[in-house]
């Protein structure tokens, strides 16, 4: 695994395996690697030819300083962490390789972008696409691996490449979890004891309220059942619990159709987010 920080290096060896005919898969992250972004390398590495890791903590999707300055920075242990994975190229650029000065030009992707952590984090999507779109070119990839984790994010990617004709194919991954249900993020180390207790209660219930919506009882009343659990639980602050329709995320009213179920809250001053897919037969 070559560490590259610069984007000419990294286009003349993307040039080289474009010219013997091999396929690029790209996995970005912010780094802080924990087992969900590993399921994305494995991912990656089982579909094409060559595999690059981005690691860049994009500034501009941070909509909070105080998320930027305390987001876990841990290179080394990256680095040793990727190492079992048959890895080409791990791209970490520097600032100035994504936005030189002058930078002027900002991505911004309406409809699946509004709303839910759109709502509550303003720019923070348009700082994701930005970067996703300048990553996509960077790399050049034929394949780029995102996680179901980030549902809305992933539903931005696959919208803002087929808006503007970039042609790499987005693989969304399944979310993974702690043996207590909780989904693995970056931020899940800023949790203290206590919060870390209570954490498997966003992941316990979104599963409770998916049977019960699967069961056909009322949306209204399910969500409202599932909000006042992790109040109880002692989740007070609850940025949304939304169900909400895949493609464009348009609240469903009813319980006969099939959707995700969306929730972010806070716990111990840290966002959390978790999404379940419900099927309705
Ligand atoms: P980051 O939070 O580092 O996540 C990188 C990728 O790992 C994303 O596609 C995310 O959905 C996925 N991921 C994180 N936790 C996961 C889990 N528990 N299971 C499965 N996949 C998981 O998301 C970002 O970085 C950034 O916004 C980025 C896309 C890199 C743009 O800066």
């Amino acid at each position: 695994m070559k560490i590259i920080r610069h984007k000419a290096e990294l286009r003349a060896q993307t040039r080289n395996w474009r010219a013997a005919g091999e396929t690029i898969g790209v996995v970005p992250t912010m780094g802080a690697l924990h087992q969900g972004h590993l399921g994305l390398v494995s991912a990656a590495c089982a579909r094409a030819d060559r595999v690059i890791v981005t690691l860049f903590v994009n500034p501009r999707q941070f909509n909070n300083p105080e998320d930027l300055e305390k987001y876990p920075q841990t290179e080394g242990a990256d680095v040793e962490k990727l190492a079992p994975f048959e890895i080409d190229v791990l791209y970490i650029p520097e600032p100035g390789q994504v936005y030189p000065q002058g930078f002027a030009t900002t991505v911004s992707v309406s409809g699946v972008s509004e709303g839910l952590c759109g709502a509550d984090r303003p720019g923070h999507f348009d700082g994701v696409a930005t970067v996703v779109t300048k990553l996509l070119l960077q790399t050049d990839a034929d394949f780029a691996f995102f996680g179901e984790k980030d549902f809305q994010q992933l539903q931005v990617v696959r919208r803002l490449v087929a808006d503007l004709d970039i042609n790499t194919q987005i693989i969304g991954c399944p979310t993974i979890r702690e043996a207590s249900g909780l989904a693995l993020s970056s931020r899940n180390v800023r949790l203290g004891q206590a919060a870390q207790k209570i954490a498997p209660l966003i992941s316990a219930t979104l599963s409770d309220a998916a049977k019960a919506l699967a069961a056909g009882q009322p949306v209204a009343a399910v969500l409202n059942h599932a909000r006042q659990s992790l109040r109880d639980g002692g989740i007070s602050s609850i940025d949304y619990l939304e169900f909400r329709r895949e493609s464009d995320f348009a609240p469903i009213a009813d319980s006969a159709t099939s959707g995700r179920l969306l929730v972010a809250v806070w716990l111990d001053g840290v966002r959390l987010i978790d999404n379940i897919r419900v099927d309705i037969n």
